[in-house]
Order: C-alpha cells, then structure tokens, then sequence
C-alpha cells in the first residue's frame, strides 16, 4: 500500500499544544523542505484571525476553509504542513494527506496539553469554563482519527529537537524502504 503513495511533503497532525508548529518548523530546517501551517494559510487568504472566523462564522465555515487550504497543499513537494487540531477528523482530509505526505502525529497527555496551552488564549475550542475536561473529551474523540497517522511520536517526555530527528529519522526510512 505504501509502496504506491508519494512521500514528498511530511505532514504533521494532532492536538493543540503538541508541538506541531515548533516541532515542524524544526523538521524543515533539518530536511531542508518549506514550512506551511494550515491556519497560518486560512488567515493570509482571509486576512481574520482564526477567532474571529469561528466567533462570526462558526466551526463548520472554518473546517470548510481548513479543508480548502488543505487541498491546495496537493500538488506541491519539499513541504513540512502543520494542521491544525480538528483537521484529521473530517471526512477526507486525512486521506487526502496521506496521498502525498508521510502522516505523523505528535502525541500527548491531556495534562501535558493543558500545561502548554493553559497561558494562551488564541484557541476558541479551550474558551471553555473546564478545559483540561474538554482537552480530555476532545481528544478522546479524536485518538481515532490521529491513530490512523502513518507514525505516532509521544511527546510527553521528549525534548522539541529529539522529536524533530525522530520524525526527520522516520522520514528518511520512509523513503528508504520504497526504493
Ligand atoms: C483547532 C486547533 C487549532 C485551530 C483551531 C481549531 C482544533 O490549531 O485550527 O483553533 O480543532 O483542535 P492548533 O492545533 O495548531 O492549535
């Protein structure tokens, strides 16, 4: 199965707070590839925040415009893409991720989650009155979705540059072993 797709692009997903913008930012300088955020492209061709885009439209206008960004990534080459947390769970996209790009999800605990995220405060899905509780409700409906990633790598007790060579390691044998 593998054997047939095109690793060209690593694409990096899990939840909020694992470290997929550092981490991945890291993953293209050690490979030399460019770096896209998939929210980072949703506000360069909106010019809106991401909260305002969920305060005024709603989630499902943002999850279409996440899935559009995301489409437009097919086609390209040498890209390290970070997703955005929900990504994977909507129909589609991770396939569609899995077409070009090498998945991996960076992985953590809710309470790991909660000890990164807790002093920011540009993440409408955590504007809640018990976040660790909606953390842990979150992803648990979403462990589903990250645990079809083609490599999961823990976090929890790993510094960002081990899990960038871990990922960059994972990438080349990826490559090595469709020759
Ligand atoms: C979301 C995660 C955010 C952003 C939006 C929704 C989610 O991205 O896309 O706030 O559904 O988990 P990060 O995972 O980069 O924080």
């Amino acid at each position: 199965m593998q054997n047939r797709r095109q690793l060209v692009n690593l694409a990096l997903i899990g939840f909020m707070g694992t470290g997929k913008t550092t981490v991945g930012r890291l993953v293209a300088d050690l490979l030399h590839f460019d770096f896209v955020d998939t929210d980072e492209l949703i506000q360069q061709h909106t010019g809106r925040a991401i909260t305002d885009i969920f305060a005024q439209d709603g989630e499902p206008a943002f999850r279409a415009l996440e899935k559009q960004v995301g489409q437009e990534l097919a086609g390209h080459k040498r890209l390290v893409i970070s997703t955005g947390g929900g990504y994977p769970a909507e129909p589609g996209n991770l396939a569609g991720l899995k077409a070009h790009s090498l998945v991996v999800c960076l992985w953590a605990a809710p309470e790991k989650i909660w000890e990164r995220v807790r002093h920011q405060s540009h993440r409408p899905l955590l504007q809640h009155p018990d976040p660790l509780a909606r953390i842990r409700e979150l992803l648990a409906l979403r462990e589903p979705f990250y645990k079809n990633a083609d490599v999961l790598v823990n976090t929890d007790l790993r510094s960002v540059r081990e899990v960038a060579q871990q990922i960059v390691l994972q990438f080349r044998l990826a490559n090595r072993s469709k020759r």
